[in-house]
């Protein structure tokens, strides 16, 4: 049974829907713990799910590198098999990422590698693009530029605001990251970096 971490930032609805997924008896991964860099809304999915989870503050360390520090050791201590960024809206610090790749995933809201970085539905917007798309990647220490697992297009409508875009794209994340979840537990895709 592969374990899973998953680190969030914001409502966790990424999250929620792994969580759905893994109850099912037949999922072959567990989420094990669920990790915040602020006090985010999602982390109440974990609770709900009786999943423990943490949180390390961005804000209450000096340096990227510090808070990196403290979040490893947080997510050593179960030993994941696989970290799953859901959400998470900061950079892991270098010396976080060489130490768990290529074990750590990302989920990012566009065509990759089309619109990277923390504004990914704004920027495909304001570019004017007919159409974005969903991404699931391995995490390096670039700005998503890691290897892409899965993705696939999403329509962009003429009166899309970055709340309709992304409420449309969303559910095409979650469909790419339960599979990418379920196809790294089974064996059928290997991750490389
Ligand atoms: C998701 O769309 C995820 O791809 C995005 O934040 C959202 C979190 O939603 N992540 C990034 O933009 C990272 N660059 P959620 O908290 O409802 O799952």
């Amino acid at each position: 049974m592969l374990t899973v971490a998953v680190l969030i930032s914001g409502t966790g609805s990424n999250l929620r829907a792994l969580l759905e997924a893994a109850r099912h008896p037949d999922f072959p991964a567990r989420i094990v713990v669920v990790g915040a860099d602020r006090d985010a809304e999602g982390l109440a999915h974990a609770e709900e799910f009786g999943i423990p989870s943490f949180t390390v503050p961005f804000r209450a360390f000096a340096d990227r590198e510090s808070w990196g520090a403290e979040l490893g050791h947080r997510l050593d201590a179960w030993s994941p098999d696989l970290i799953v960024l859901s959400g998470l809206m900061r950079l892991l610090p270098a010396s976080l990422v060489a130490r768990y790749t290529p074990q750590i995933i990302n989920t990012h809201p566009a065509y990759l590698p089309e619109f990277p970085g923390a504004h990914g539905v704004r920027d495909a917007l304001a570019a004017g693009v007919t159409q974005t798309g969903a991404s699931v990647i391995v995490v390096d220490d670039g700005i998503d530029s890691g290897p892409i697992l899965a993705q696939e297009r999403v329509p962009v409508l003429p009166d899309d605001t970055e709340n309709t875009l992304h409420e449309r794209i969303k559910p095409v994340e979650r469909r790419l990251l339960i599979d990418v979840v379920r196809r790294i537990a089974t064996g059928d895709l290997a991750l490389t970096h």
